[in-house]
């Protein structure tokens, strides 16, 4: 018997930066802001799972590394206490295969949709397929909690089109309009300093509680703008929270810079054009995600050109979440 189960990262509109300190395995990951996300589709983790006699995790074919199987072993775990009795759980151990179709460390976060998909497909593992796609519709705050506790951003990749997270976990907005991400690889190279790091210094910027303060009516102002489909009403409020989250980052201690000279020179050659159908965002990386109502690949690629900057494009937009391929 195996499972396969597929999510797609997300992309946030207003950034998860920064953690409540955690006592227990329950408050793993809680956010210090509520945060908001557009779940992409392009963009895959497929898991791969069956029973076996002893737990043996694989990443894009090879052997987990040892921090990588601690996180897995704990996740596994965690879903299988939620849907399981206790004596079941503590005996059940898994073959996992888990493979991203783009590549880690590009500024699309892999850890998201990663948990996201081993999440729903182990309960579709030790349940029934049925259940998990039922649990999907109608208790997806738990799979969105549990997905949370792998990696905070997962919590916002158990569902789209777009996510909302606050607290312990993230609930859908609901929405008909289509986005597209266009995304600038400038960068293939995983970052040197990790998201989950990055997190753990925000707090030491002074700059911090305001960027708290500032939160709720930029989350007011985003919400709306989806609601009326509204992208000239998003683009700054997308571009502000950005900037601030680079900003956090390079005033913590020590300092983080994420961008590379092409991040900031692109950035820059932004500023200066008069008006624009895209708009952009930035995650823990030096790569850019544009943000637009159609595909705006050609029109980039050009000028990338005129720029003279070498980028590698990967074009994405709004997806469904997660979804229970295959179950036999
Ligand atoms: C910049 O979810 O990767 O992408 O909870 O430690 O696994 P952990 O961190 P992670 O952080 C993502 C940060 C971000 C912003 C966001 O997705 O909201």
């Amino acid at each position: 018997m195996s499972t396969v189960a597929q999510a797609s990262p997300n992309i946030a509109f207003i950034k998860y930066w920064g953690k409540l300190a955690s006592t227990s395995d329950q408050d793993r990951n809680m956010a210090q802001n509520p945060s908001l996300s557009l779940t992409l589709s392009q963009a895959k983790s497929t898991v791969e799972i069956s029973r076996a006699e002893q737990n043996e995790f694989y990443i894009q074919g090879s052997r987990a590394n040892e921090l990588d199987e601690k996180k897995l072993r704990a996740h596994v775990q965690r879903v299988c206490e939620a849907y399981l009795k206790p004596a079941e759980a503590a005996q059940a151990r898994f073959r996992i295969h888990s493979a991203n179709n783009f590549p880690k460390g590009t500024g699309i976060a892999s850890s998201a949709s990663a948990f996201a998909a081993l999440t729903v497909g182990l309960v579709a593992e030790i349940t029934e397929k049925s259940k998990a796609e039922d649990e999907l519709k109608n208790n997806l705050g738990l799979l969105s909690q549990l997905a949370r506790r792998g990696s905070g951003s997962a919590a916002r990749s158990v569902a789209g089109p777009f996510m909302k997270w606050d607290g312990e976990a993230a609930v859908v907005i609901e929405s008909p309009w289509k986005l597209y991400d266009t995304i600038l690889i400038f960068s293939e190279e995983a970052k040197k300093v990790s998201s989950t790091d990055g997190h753990a210094r925000a707090l030491s910027s002074t700059e911090f509680p305001a960027r708290l303060k500032r939160i709720p009516q930029r989350m007011r102002l985003i919400e709306e703008a989806i609601r009326t489909q509204d992208l000239q009403a998003l683009g700054p409020v997308l571009e502000e929270e950005a900037y601030e989250m680079h900003a956090i980052a390079r005033t913590s201690h020590p300092p983080i810079d994420y961008a590379l000279p092409a991040t900031k020179v692109f950035l820059a050659a932004l500023r200066e054009l008069k008006s624009r159908s895209f708009f952009y965002t930035l995650d823990a990386g030096p790569n850019v995600h544009l943000i637009s109502e159609r595909p705006i690949g050609k029109e980039i690629s050009t000028l990338l050109g005129d720029l003279n900057l070498a980028a590698k494009i990967w074009e994405d937009w709004t997806g469904p979440g997660p979804v229970i391929v295959s179950r036999t």
